[in-house]
């Protein structure tokens, strides 16, 4: 265990707040991966800094929602809503999250990104700073700072000017794309020098890392070595240090009775019970097609999810495949999604546009073949959902690593049911011998993994789940982020003896 202290800084808190009164706030658990990750990691010392996700310009209701944080120990950065949407918005979820998986700039607007760049990039730095000095506020000797994600690539170039002793870690969630990507971004150059200001840098994969090196090495002549980045003597460490989930978490909600009722519930249409909102919903969805498959998607509505190619493949298998018609349903969960950014609003008109075409191509009068929710779900119905699913699909163009997939197989223990997971997904270089791979922009590939999935023997669903699971098990959060702050002891220790 460790007993240092750890500051974990990263954009999202753990928890967002909802106002509820002029001094009252409620908080809900925030979603995505880093989030899952983080809070999967136990007997850490840690508080959080970051923000709530909500502007709160008054002082009444700073001063409240911070004692309501501190409960959680959490710390917020309040930013007001211009920066919200120049950085938040703006320079990461319009410029940053794009590039980096590698879906350019935004089609139609993409003069308009390329003219508010600076501006974008100005607001970013700033925002950086505020993170930076909130840092400052609660650090103290001997602490551990843990920078996370592409929001704060600025933040440890700052931290390090308040104080070069702090000990700084960065880690990033999303790939690093190839240097020839990172080259057209007008702040190339200030974004790899800030984040080398790190003493370890840290990715999912080794691709992402070595692409960080040679980014460092093409763009600023710097000298990459099998460690890291070296600049006029100093090394930035560079690694990698793939993610992984609290397994044990899913496999004891498993267990209560509240969940395995709720599974077998899924599994034998049993409409007995009527208290939960989410589950008569689900209910209702399997109990119009008893005999059937069910397949699933669990993905914020996210352009980089591949969730419209997805639902493509999934029309032609059953164009394809009419014995099926009436004995698979698609259940997809939509998490909404930095709904402010005019990219994701589209993203999800057409993501509607599809499910209605495909369901009233192929639809009854009392059956539909997709089920899209614009809804998360809480953490149970989540499991009891991965639990009976019998084929996931994974389709991202590219994600940082996909803890979903990882989630998926810690809850199949019964069922060993199949994963098709896209080669992209960092999780593709971890899973990839239990699952079947596929290029998510091929859709007659999917369709046909599809059609083999659901046809694959008990053997084969067997011996493919072990392979999963045995990784699931034995890579978890915990370990990642306890050899991710070794690692930043390790390399701080080693750079004084240098000097
Ligand atoms: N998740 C969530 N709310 C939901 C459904 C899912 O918070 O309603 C979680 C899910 O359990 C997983 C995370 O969101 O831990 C998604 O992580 P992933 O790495 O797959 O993708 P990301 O959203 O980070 O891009
Ligand atoms: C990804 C990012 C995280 C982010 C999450 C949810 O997992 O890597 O940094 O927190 O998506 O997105 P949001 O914009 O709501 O924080």
């Amino acid at each position: 265990p460790m007993k240092q202290r750890l500051l974990v800084v990263a954009n999202r808190l753990p928890v967002s707040a909802v106002r509820r009164g002029e001094d009252s706030w409620s908080l809900e658990i925030s979603a995505g991966g880093l989030v899952s990750a983080l809070l999967g990691v136990k007997d850490v010392d840690a508080k959080w800094i970051g923000w709530a996700g909500v502007s709160v310009p008054d002082e009444v209701g700073q001063r409240a929602l911070t004692k309501a944080l501190a409960e959680k120990r959490c710390i917020p950065v309040f930013l007001d809503e211009e920066i919200v949407h120049q950085y938040y918005n703006g320079y990461c979820n319009n410029i940053l999250w794009p590039l980096f998986h590698y879906l350019g700039l935004p089609q139609e607007d993409r003069l308009a990104t390329t003219r508010s760049f600076q501006s974008q990039f100005d607001a970013y730095k700033r925002a950086n700073q505020m993170f930076a000095d909130v840092v400052n506020q609660h650090y103290q000797e001997g602490d551990v700072v843990w920078c996370h994600d592409y929001h704060l690539m600025f933040l440890p170039k700052c931290l390090k000017e308040y104080n070069s002793k702090m000990k700084v870690g960065w880690f990033l969630h999303t790939p690093f794309p190839s240097s020839e990507i990172h080259r057209t971004l007008p702040s190339r150059s200030e974004l790899l020098r800030s984040v080398l200001a790190a003493d370890l840098v840290g990715f999912h994969t080794y691709d992402y890392a070595r692409h960080f090196v040679s980014a460092c090495t093409r763009i600023l002549g710097l000298e990459g070595t099998p460690e890291g980045v070296e600049d006029q003597g100093r090394l930035t460490r560079v690694a990698a240090f793939p993610i992984g989930i609290d397994s044990d978490r899913f496999k004891r909600a498993l267990e209560l009775p509240a969940v395995k009722e709720h599974i077998n519930e899924l599994t034998h249409r049993f409409a007995g019970r009527k208290d939960c909102e989410y589950l008569m919903m689900i209910i209702v969805i399997l109990s119009e097609t008893l005999s059937s498959k069910v397949m699933l998607g669990v993905d914020r509505l996210d352009m980089i999810k591949g969730i419209p190619q997805k639902i493509l493949a999934f029309e032609k298998f059953l164009e394809e495949n009419p014995s099926w018609r009436d004995k698979v349903v698609l259940l997809q969960i939509a998490v909404p999604t930095r709904t402010d950014v005019p990219e994701y609003q589209k993203l999800t008109s057409q993501v509607h546009e599809i499910v209605g075409r495909i369901n009233g191509r192929f639809g009854t009068l009392t059956a539909v073949p997709i089920h899209h929710l614009d809804r998360s779900l809480d953490f149970h119905a989540l499991c009891a959902l991965y639990a009976v699913t019998d084929v996931a699909l994974v389709t991202s163009l590219r994600d940082g690593m996909n803890l979903v997939s990882y989630e998926f197989v810690a809850c199949q223990g019964s069922k060993k049911g199949v994963l098709i997971l896209s080669e992209f997904a960092g999780a593709a270089q971890s899973l990839g011998a239990g699952a079947l791979l596929v290029n998510p922009w091929n859709i007659t590939e999917v369709a046909a993994s599809i059609g083999y999935a659901l046809n694959m023997s008990p053997d084969e669903r067997e011996k493919r789940h072990r392979h999963n699971y045995a990784h699931v098990t034995t890579h978890t959060a915990q370990d990642w982020a306890e050899t991710f702050v070794s690692e930043l002891n390790d390399t701080v220790v080693e750079a004084q003896l240098r000097t």
